[in-house]
Parts: C-alpha cells; sequence; structure tokens
C-alpha cells in the first residue's frame, strides 16, 4: 500500500500534470492527508436485496459487437468454445455475469428471428439496421448481416456464462404472432411444437426457458417513433395471451429516455385505462440513460455536444461524473410517477442501457462503429453508478451495461485475435461481490470536490459508494472521484466488528490511463490486506476505484 507520504506526493505531481495547479489545490492536497472523511455502515438498516440482474450485459448487432467481439465462428483459429470467443466467456464467468441482453437496441425492431435459426448455412443474409452509420473501414459482416448467431448460439453462450438470456421482440416491423412465435420457439417443450422441432434440429431439445422479453427497444425513437399512448396500446396487444409455459414471463416495457418523465406517466396512464390490472402484465420499465452531452450546458446538439473519450481535461473529467449521477434522480424521479399508477410498486426499473457515449475517434479497431476506448473515466463512471444501482436495489431490478465488447462501454475489446478487459471490466471484476447482498445504507462524509467550471465554481462530492453483506461478509466499494487528492477515511461499522479484511483499488497516476492491445494491463487493480486495530483507516488514493472486502466477528 502507499504511504502518506507518497500519496501527497502523486497528488501534487498529478496536480501539476493535471493542469490545474493553483496554489488552493496544493493546499487542500496537503490538507486532506489528515483524517478528512468518515464512513458509517449501518448494519441494522438492511435496504433490501441487491438483484443481481443489476450486473447485466448487453449485446447487439452492432459493429463489431457480435461478429468479432463475441462471435469468432466455428472454424476460427482465435481460441473459441464453439465459435464463441474463449476469452470474452472465461471473464464473464470470473465476473458471474447474471443476465444478457441481446439483439438490440435499435437492431431489435429491425430484427426477425426466424432469419437466425435452422443451418447457419441456409440462413438468409440482411442489411442491417446499422448499415447506413458503417464506413469504408467497417467489414462487410458488420453492414450486412450473416445470421450466423442467432437465438441458438445466444442462449448457448449464456449458458456457458451461466447467464439468463434477456431477448428484445420486435414491435416496429413484425406482427405480434412473430413474438408469440419467438416465446414458442424458445420456451415450447421438447416434441410439443413445430418450432420446438426446429429447436430440436439445431441440438436443442430442451426448452431455452427465456424468462425475460422486451417488448421492443426505444419505442419512442427507433423502435417505432411512438407517442407513449400509441406504445402503450401497442404493448397491450403484444402482450395478451403469450403462450406460458413452466416459468412465468417477465415482461419489459420500453421506457423512458433520460428525464422524459411524461413517457413514464403517460404510458402507465393508458395502460391502466383498461384497467389497473393490466399493469400486473409488466415487470419493468426500461429506463436509458447515456452520459453523452459534456458540453457543460452549451448545446443539446447529439453531434457537437459530445467529448473525446481519451483527450479530457479534469473539467471534463467531473462533467462526465455529473452526467453519470444524474442516474440517482432519474431512478428516484421515474420511481415516483411509476408509484402514480403502480401504488404498492409491482414494476420496477430495469435500466437496460447505461454508460458514457463519446464521439467517434478512439476506435481500438477502425470500422468498428460506436466502438471507444475506456479510460480510468469510465472505470470511475461505471463504479460510482453500479453504487447507484445498489443503493437503489428496492426499485431497480436490472440494469445492462451498454455494451458488452467492441461498443460504448465495453468490458472488453477484441479483435482478431487481440482481447482486453478494459478498465470498466476491471470495475466489474471488483464489485462483483454486491450479487445478491443486503445492501446496507451507508453514509459518506467527505469534504466535497470543488472545481472551476468555465468560470463558475463548482462541486461534486467528496466520497460515495454502497455496502453489502452476505453472512459474515460485507462489501464496501468507494469512489474517490478527485482527479489529484487522495481521501483518508474512518470506516466505522455500525451494529457490528470487523474481523479481517482485504481491500483492491483501481487507479493509475493518469487519469487517462486505459488497457489497450498493446498495454493490456496498464491499469489494475492492487491487492491489499487491511490492517485492522484500534480506529479503521483507508486511504482512497485520487481517481479511484475501491473494493474492501470485510469479516464481520
Ligand atoms: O447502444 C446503442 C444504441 O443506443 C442502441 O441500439 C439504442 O437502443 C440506443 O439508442
Amino acid at each position: 500500500m502507499k504511504s502518506r507520504r507518497n500519496f501527497v506526493k502523486t497528488a501534487l505531481a498529478m496536480t501539476a500534470t493535471a493542469g490545474v495547479g493553483t496554489f488552493s489545490t496544493l493546499r487542500n492536497a496537503l490538507a486532506a492527508s489528515t483524517t478528512d472523511s468518515r464512513i458509517d455502515i449501518l448494519l441494522d438498516e438492511p435496504r433490501g436485496t441487491i438483484s443481481p440482474d443489476i450486473y447485466g450485459h448487453f449485446t447487439e448487432h452492432l459493429g463489431g459487437v457480435m461478429y468479432d467481439g463475441i462471435w469468432v465462428g466455428l472454424k476460427s483459429k482465435v481460441p473459441n468454445i464453439d465459435g464463441l470467443r474463449r476469452d470474452v466467456v472465461e471473464h464473464m464467468r470470473k465476473i458471474k455475469a447474471p443476465v444478457v441482453r441481446y439483439p438490440g437496441g435499435c437492431f431489435a425492431d429491425s430484427y426477425d428471428w426466424r432469419d437466425g435459426v435452422g443451418p447457419a448455412d441456409k440462413r438468409p443474409r440482411r442489411t442491417n439496421f446499422w448499415n447506413g452509420a458503417e464506413n469504408d473501414k467497417s467489414p462487410a459482416n458488420h453492414k450486412f448481416e450473416s445470421n450466423e448467431f442467432g437465438t441458438n448460439e445466444f442462449v448457448h453462450f449464456c449458458k456457458l456464462i451461466g447467464a439468463e438470456p434477456y431477448l428484445a421482440a420486435n414491435v416496429r416491423s413484425l406482427p405480434a404472432t412473430e413474438f408469440q412465435h419467438w416465446v414458442e420457439y424458445c420456451n415450447s417443450p421438447a416434441g410439443s411444437t413445430t418450432l420446438a422441432d426446429l429447436r430440436a434440429g439445431a441440438g436443442y431439445a430442451e426448452p431455452f426457458n427465456v424468462r425475460y422479453w422486451g417488448v421492443g427497444n426505444e419505442s419512442w425513437g427507433c423502435g417505432g417513433n411512438f407517442t407513449p399512448q400509441e406504445y402503450a396500446v401497442e404493448f397491450r396487444r403484444y402482450t395478451a395471451w403469450l403462450p406460458q409455459y413452466v416459468k412465468p414471463l417477465s415482461l419489459i416495457a420500453s421506457g423512458p429516455n433520460t428525464d422524459e418523465w411524461f413517457w413514464t406517466r403517460e404510458f402507465l396512464q393508458e395502460i391502466a385505462r383498461k384497467g389497473p390490472g393490466q399493469l400486473r402484465e409488466i415487470y419493468g420499465m426500461a429506463l436509458h440513460h447515456y452520459a453523452w452531452n459534456l458540453s457543460r450546458g452549451k448545446t443539446n446538439d447529439w453531434e457537437k455536444a459530445k467529448g473525446d473519450a481519451i483527450q479530457f481535461e479534469p473539467v471534463d473529467w467531473y462533467e462526465l461524473l455529473r452526467e453519470g449521477q444524474r442516474m440517482e434522480g432519474l431512478i428516484e424521479g421515474h420511481w415516483q410517477v411509476m408509484g402514480e399508477f403502480d401504488r404498492e410498486h409491482r414494476i420496477k426499473l430495469i435500466v437496460d442501457e447505461w454508460g458514457p457515449w463519446y464521439r467517434p475517434g478512439s476506435e481500438a479497431t477502425p470500422g468498428d462503429i460506436l466502438e471507444q476506448t475506456p479510460t480510468l473515466r469510465d472505470a470511475v463512471f461505471s463504479a460510482l453508478t453500479l453504487d447507484i444501482f445498489n443503493r437503489h436495489c428496492g426499485k431497480v431490478a436490472m440494469a445492462n451495461c451498454a455494451q458488452l465488447i467492441n461498443c460504448l462501454n465495453s468490458l472488453y475489446l477484441a479483435h482478431e485475435d487481440r482481447f482486453v478487459v478494459t478498465t470498466v471490466g476491471r470495475a466489474f471484476e471488483l464489485y462483483a461481490g454486491h450479487q445478491g447482498g443486503q445492501s446496507l445504507r451507508a453514509e459518506f462524509s467527505a469534504p466535497q470536490v470543488r472545481y472551476d467550471r468555465d468560470g463558475q465554481a463548482a462541486t461534486f462530492w467528496g466520497l460515495n459508494g454502497s455496502a453489502s453483506v452476505q453472512g459474515k461478509n460485507m462489501l464496501l466499494t468507494v469512489v474517490n472521484p478527485h482527479v489529484s487528492e487522495p481521501r483518508e477515511a474512518e470506516i466505522v461499522v455500525r451494529g457490528g466488528a470487523i474481523s479481517s479484511g482485504s481491500a483492491s483499488t483501481l487507479t493509475h497516476s493518469d487519469i487517462h490511463a486505459s488497457n489497450t492491445f498493446a498495454h493490456r494491463d496498464a491499469v489494475m487493480p492492487s491487492h491489499n490486506p487491511l490492517k485492522l486495530g484500534g480506529q479503521f483507516v483507508y486511504t482512497f488514493p485520487p481517481a479511484s476505484v475501491s473494493a474492501l472486502s470485510l469479516q464481520l466477528r
């Protein structure tokens, strides 16, 4: 573990390199060398169980996600299991991936599931939904869908990693019968239907038992440009009398974009107009929030407002974290609106797309659209988002980071035989232990981050995180968002005592650091035993994500 002196040295060095070398920052760095923060974990105040599904993923037929990312093909020289990239399978097992959403995204509302079943060499080739966004460097199989990877391959992938499949049905361009038939294909018992026989013919006699079904995607946009009322009518129609087999289906409605409260309100109002019982058909409402506007209030233009993934100033670092922190208010706000109709709160939030979205330019593989290279900033962003979900585990039943590989907030980047676990993937490793735990109330008290935001004094919280417990094992995850100052915090467990523990911390002296094909281990967590006895103090390095595993007596 670095000494306090080293932290101050690091803080001063970073102050200089980060270009914020003011006297006040220097003074703050020195002041921070004494215990100035405190974390109280209240063992007697559980907030509910953290659904493992909060640690879910999202994969779409988009750019390099499926082809080259997950699917390398049966004849590939790239190490694989049944055509699936072995590195991805192994790492996803390690992080206990609970659920994976597929096949989109916008692609889902253009997709005919029948194209992706049956003998692979007989499957039709189609123009991919994202074709118009592809460029000269994009390979042909990103532009034109070979359908080599379809439902069977996806469910097989989920089974290999131990995750539940979550399928998004096409509401924009297929009739409701096709949704019913896709459910039948996946879930009807062996030998019971023609579609079950088709599945068995591909080697899958046993039903897939897919529980999670999305009813369209972004139905306010690429999923049909519906009004909330129109979509509610479609939702009722598509979900009326779906075939049921062993397990009930959990149906997920296309929900709001960020803070579009009207969507949540008017959709539920229209659903309930047919009778409040209709609300029971809905397992969850999908909320999407991307942190894309880094213009600091200058514009809302989708192209102009985006920032760069790897070249940024400390003010951009904080701006991204502010955009991420909005998630907390979005969960609280939409939850409140949902409660106007669903007073018992049976319907949960499913945040099935979240993450930062930068302008093009940092692709690990030129031609992979929407691919960006995550840095330490994205690990911190992801960690603070997962902490928010943990704190709101009574409201959020599932969340899916967008996306798993070679796209947006990727856990992995891959091309041909190259593979790397990004900083985001490393953050997911540190947080995996929260799955299924009891979320505990934890109070964080730390000096705020103060910085200059275009001539205006701005602040951001100084330390934040979440805690959970399973039996005698407690996990405390903490983010220090300050680009240059460590935070030394006293940690107190109220209602219990710690006997031993260890800490893992992800950070780097350069806030722009990333894991790349050339430097795969540039940003790796350090693991250290904790020295306990008397006051329990831990120093959270600048720009860091920490996971403290604590054993209770
Ligand atoms: O994740 C990329 C795209 O973002 C998805 O296809 C769509 O749902 C969202 O707009």
